[in-house]
């Protein structure tokens, strides 16, 4: 169904000329690392290379020891050896399975155990014998766990060691959950989990709170003795950890680097997560580039960075320095490029986001007419638009443009059962005011228990749902009265994935996809909003982008379709690197301010977040330092001071 391209968006991989060899394109790297386009591919070629082992030790007559990880990132690996099982025979009757890990304390059937990941993932589709599953045992007495771990260990080594281990990284730097400090020997044990580990399963735990402190895993030393590992890791939020553990030293404070010092191992990356090895981030480090004008930008913001200097400051000397002569004789001198960038970059500044009438838009980022345009703006969650470009949306409304949003997802986990009791007081209120107390009562009370007797980690009923949906309706249409948007102007898609009053979703169905074309082709906008968010392929952000990419490709043909430009912004946890920028919308001290409020009316989101990943700031807050942070950046390479700037970054269809 993914039929569309988002080459445009990801980080390029660089075109060399003449082609290094391999061994100098990564010369940084201590690990083999194979970059793919996507997710899905990458994740075909491990499920392949488990499936070809598994086939050659059946005509060997051998066992098979697989190793295997859980979380995110696997997910399609399973679903594709399930189905190779499925269509292709595979069979598992030789596999012996060891696990990397499972939370302690963990119930084998609670919705967060890995027993049950496992299980609904791979095994139960599978022929696989029961007996050849290992997975550290979440139920054992403390006083049991040292000698379990130790058999653990043990009865892989007597099973001849494992043959392959697949393993997902942590941005912790950890393997299994061996977290920073562990060493390079250290066998199966109970460990403590990293502060960020457990922010990051808060979502899967329906709070921090209720994330298991400990876990058991198999050991840094246990992996090691693997025969052969691979390591995946998709999305921009992994970048950073990865060039650690790649291209860094040696140490127990990024557990992944011991890899480096295994001899059969590969690490096998998307695009987005390849995104800060030095061959894509600086690849005119490691060969000839073919220089095009993109790579120009991101070079020349990369040295004012580096000198901490404004692009009008930079010398030959600075690009002499830094490995860049051959941009100057390319351009002529260091003024020329640098006078390509400035201009470049000015021209990405504009404070008509809808275009502006009656002016030379030839180097403007959107164009002057049609005047005033009908601008749809899609928001995964209902606050993601005014965080993101609440500004950006209150000067289309004011500048004259007819805009609507439309809200993907109900966003009723997001929550608090606190709020939906407060609002069930004030409908006991109401009752009596009017004179309907007996009956408003029994609804309210029905609902109240509902919630108090709810287990901890457990999904809401259906009606608390639905009620925590239609506060967070209610906060949308506030923000979007607030900056000038007509109510008919506001869409609830309640988007059917998201409805399972869980953290998991189900799959994007054309169910999904059809309620967003009918809006498209109502509205039939000229220019389209929507989240970029490209990380972690299975959260919301991602799979409500893909709901837009996919509707509109499917009625990329219609005649209004052509005409219609599509502008991404990101969401709460990340901004666009400015050298992607194509629309940078300045913010003044007031219109931040207009800002604030309209994030203000998303109440239920306001005093502490539910899922606040690992940053402990408000939405307003991080907004409101994330739009300052990049003026900040455009000032600091010369351009104009600005109090706040948004930015966009434009989605081409067809690229
Ligand atoms: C899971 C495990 C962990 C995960 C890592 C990445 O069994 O041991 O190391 O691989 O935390 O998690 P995801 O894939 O959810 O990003």
């Amino acid at each position: 169904m993914l039929n569309y391209s988002l080459s445009n968006l990801l980080p390029d991989l660089p075109a060399f000329w003449p082609e290094p060899s391999h061994d100098e394109l990564t010369r940084f790297e201590k690990i083999p690392t194979e970059i793919m386009d996507d997710a899905a591919s990458a994740s075909l070629y491990v499920a392949h290379e488990i499936a070809a082992l598994i086939r050659r030790k059946q005509r060997e007559g051998k066992s098979c020891l697989v190793g295997l990880a859980t979380g995110n990132t696997p997910v399609r690996v399973y679903a594709e050896l399930v189905r190779l099982h499925r269509e292709e025979n595979l069979s598992f009757s030789n596999v012996i399975t060891f696990n990397l890990d499972e939370y302690y304390p963990m119930q084998p059937d609670s919705l967060q155990s890995y027993r049950r990941f496992m299980h609904e993932h791979l095994f139960q589709h599978i022929d696989i014998k029961p007996e050849n599953i290992h997975i550290p045992d979440g139920t054992l007495l403390p006083e049991t766990i040292q000698s379990f771990c130790k058999g653990y260990d043990q009865a892989i080594n007597e099973a001849g060691g494992i043959d392959l281990q697949i393993l997902g990284i942590g941005r912790t730097g950890h393997i299994g959950f061996n977290e920073p400090g562990s060493g390079s020997a250290s066998p199966t044990r109970l460990i403590t989990l990293d502060h960020l580990t457990r922010t990051d399963a808060a979502s899967d735990f329906y709070g921090e709170d209720f994330v298991p402190l400990k876990a058991i895993t198999m050991g840094v030393g246990t992996i090691l003795k693997s025969k052969r590992i691979l390591l995946m890791a998709w999305g921009e939020n992994k970048a950073a950890i990865i060039r650690k553990a790649v291209e860094g030293p040696l140490t127990d404070q990024v557990p992944t680097s011991w890899l480096q010092q295994h001899p059969n191992t590969q690490i096998i990356l998307d695009r987005a997560a390849a995104a800060d090895l030095t061959r894509i981030k600086t690849p005119w480090v490691t060969g000839n580039v073919i220089w095009t004008d993109r790579l120009i930008r991101k070079a020349v913001l990369w040295l004012c960075n580096k000198t901490g200097k404004a692009i009008l400051k930079l010398t030959d000397r600075d690009y002499l320095d830094n490995g860049m002569s051959e941009l100057i004789t390319l351009e002529g001198s260091s003024n020329k490029v640098n006078i390509k960038v400035f201009n470049d970059l000015q021209h990405t500044i504009t404070g008509w986001p809808g275009g502006k009438p009656d002016a030379d838009d030839s180097t403007r980022p959107e164009r002057a007419l049609p005047f005033p345009k009908k601008v749809l703006v899609f928001s995964p969650h209902p606050d993601d638009d005014v965080i993101s470009m609440g500004g950006t949306l209150a000067r289309l409304a004011q500048q004259g443009h007819e805009v609507h949003t439309a809200y993907q997802t109900s966003g009723s986990i997001a929550v608090f059962d606190d709020d939906v009791i407060r609002y069930l007081d004030f409908v006991d209120q109401f009752s009596e005011i009017t004179g309907m107390k007996d009956a408003g009562n029994q609804v309210t009370n029905n609902m109240k228990d509902l919630i108090y007797n709810r287990e901890p980690g457990q999904a809401d009923a259906e009606h608390v749902l639905r009620l925590k949906a239609s506060i967070r309706r209610g906060e949308a249409s506030a923000a979007c009265r607030y900056v000038g948007i007509p109510s008919d102007n506001i869409h609830f898609l309640d988007l059917p994935f998201y409805e399972t009053g869980k953290v998991v979703k189900k799959p994007l169905s054309e169910l999904d996809i059809e309620r967003v074309t009918t809006l498209l082709r109502q509205v039939r906008p000229n220019q389209i909003y929507a989240a970029g968010d490209l990380s972690d392929p299975h959260g919301t952000h991602r799979v409500c982008l893909d709901a837009v990419l996919i509707a509109i490709n499917q009625i990329a043909d219609e005649p209004w379709m052509k005409d219609c430009r599509i502008w991404l912004y990101r969401g709460a946890w990340q901004e666009w690197d400015l050298d992607q920028v194509e629309m940078a919308v300045p913010l003044s001290p007031e219109e931040v301010i207009t800002k604030r409020k309209a994030i203000f009316k998303h109440q239920s989101q306001k005093d502490r977040p539910l899922f606040p990943g690992h940053d402990s700031r408000e939405f307003w807050q991080r907004a409101e330092d994330r739009n300052h942070a990049t003026a900040m950046a455009y000032d600091k390479l010369g351009m104009a001071e600005y109090q706040a700037i948004e930015v966009f970054v434009k989605y081409q269809p067809h690229s």
